[in-house]
């Protein structure tokens, strides 16, 4: 397993270029299964995850051209089950169930199982689909789902689930009839599938509100798409930025997607200033401590949180940062503490006191936001830190240490160190 090396203290200077959404590039490449024909998905970011997804698109029968940023697949005879083996490796893979059960009337995919942050269930995928019609049994640790074609519904989810949402609409979108979506995932990925979905001549209205209305097809056709770029990526560099200091040109930041990370990052004395379609930060003097509670969007990203509170680490006075999405997202406290952060957890909030300084040491990766909170502590302590088990930040965030690199950061990747 790689690790990743930082000798810290470095102020970072130049320009980083956001790649293409990982969470958008999922969904979309798993709505390929809908149609028959070859589909071209443009500015894929080159990922573990998306390998993976490719791997499991292959395993079912596509033809797949993995050759990010382009990705083609074209669903040949395809078997419409996707293993444990790759499953485990990325809970995303549930996002074939949708498109499998809509497209091929059936559908055995492995339950993804708990995850570092929490248990994670797909109970609302499941109710969604039977509302649908579907039949569903689970198995061994497999979901069986049947529908000789699925029928519009109304789906009322008990709150908004990304993924969730994203099966309902990939499966609505071949059901027969009207399906009413209620109480969805507003994220700006819900809005690109739909907007995928909509390329390949589905009806769909509302999606970014909680309600959406989708007048299923009876086929759809293949799509040609270039995917937005990766908020959460994004806000990394100008979170990592803002840290480690100095003047940074982050290019092609969706900036009406980050709303609140920006408000947050002004709030405590962080200079952004829009730049073409980037944003240059700046931060000269002393950061104040804010408040931030995690909620789904247009809310505080709980993808940003973990990077966010290495921010705090640094700030004057107390940082309450509270999470309300995940019951367990505080995995990246033990490895900051390490470095000498002071944080105490109470349940679902964290008090970040000021830390006149982090140390560099070995610390452990435990997933991929909190690999990246890591690293962006590594960049401000003092010394050395090596981040062990990378493997995290290889599922989201493309050649992170060359993009630091290229920031004038001294941040080098050790292979194989565990083993
Ligand atoms: C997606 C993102 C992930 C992000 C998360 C929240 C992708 C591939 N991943 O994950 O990066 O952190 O949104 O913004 O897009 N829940 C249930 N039952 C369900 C589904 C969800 O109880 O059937 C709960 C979850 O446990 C969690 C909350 O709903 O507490 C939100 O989770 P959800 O939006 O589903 O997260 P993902 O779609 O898995």
């Amino acid at each position: 397993m790689d690790g990743i090396r930082i000798r810290g203290g470095r102020a970072l200077s130049g320009r980083v270029r956001v790649s293409g959404s990982k969470n958008a590039a999922l969904p979309i490449l798993c709505a390929t299964l809908l149609s028959d024909g070859e589909s071209l998905v443009r500015n894929v970011p080159d990922l573990r995850d998306i390998g993976t997804t490719g791997q499991l698109l292959e395993t079912m029968g596509c033809s797949v051209a993995c050759a990010p940023p382009t990705v083609r697949v074209k669903p040949n005879d395809v078997t419409p089950e996707a293993p444990y083996e790759l499953v485990k490796q990325m809970r995303a893979s549930v996002l074939v169930l949708g498109p499998l059960l809509a497209r091929y009337g059936r559908a055995k995919v492995s339950l993804p199982g708990g995850c570092q942050i929490g248990s994670r269930p797909v109970d609302q995928h499941l109710k969604g689909l039977e509302a649908l019609g579907a039949t569903i049994r689970t198995d061994h640790g497999y979901v069986l789902a049947e529908a000789s074609r699925l029928r519009g519904a109304e789906v009322v989810f008990d709150m908004p689930t990304v993924t969730g949402t994203e099966n309902l609409l990939m499966a609505g979108a071949l059901a027969k009839g009207r399906t009413t979506l209620v109480n969805c995932a507003r994220e700006p990925e819900v809005i690109e599938l739909a907007r995928v979905l909509n390329k390949m001549g589905a009806k769909i209205r509302g999606a970014g509100t909680p309600v959406i209305e989708i007048e299923g097809q009876d086929e759809l056709a293949p799509f040609d798409h270039a995917i937005i770029p990766d908020r959460i990526e994004a806000g990394t560099y100008l979170v990592a930025a803002a840290a480690a200091g100095g003047d940074v040109l982050v290019e092609n930041v969706p900036v009406d997607d980050l709303e609140a990370l920006l408000a947050k990052l002004r709030a405590s004395g962080v200079t952004l200033e829009p730049d073409g379609s980037g944003v240059r930060v700046l931060r000269h003097g002393r950061l104040r401590s804010v408040d931030v509670t995690t909620s789904p969007h247009p809310g505080f990203p709980t993808d940003m949180q973990a990077q966010f509170m290495v921010l705090m680490c640094m700030a004057e006075g107390t940082s309450r940062i509270s999470e309300t999405v995940f019951e367990n997202r505080f995995m990246h406290v033990p490895e900051l503490a390490r470095m000498g952060a002071d944080i105490e957890v109470q349940g679902h909030t964290a008090f970040v006191k000021h830390t006149a300084r982090l140390d560099g040491t070995e610390v452990m990766a435990t997933d991929l936001r909190a690999s990246a909170s890591l690293v962006i502590a590594g960049l401000v302590a003092e010394g050395e830190t090596l981040v062990r088990r990378v493997y995290h930040l290889d599922r989201g965030y493309e050649r992170m240490e060359e993009k630091l690199g290229a920031l004038g950061a001294d941040v080098t990747r050790e292979r194989g160190i565990d083993g």
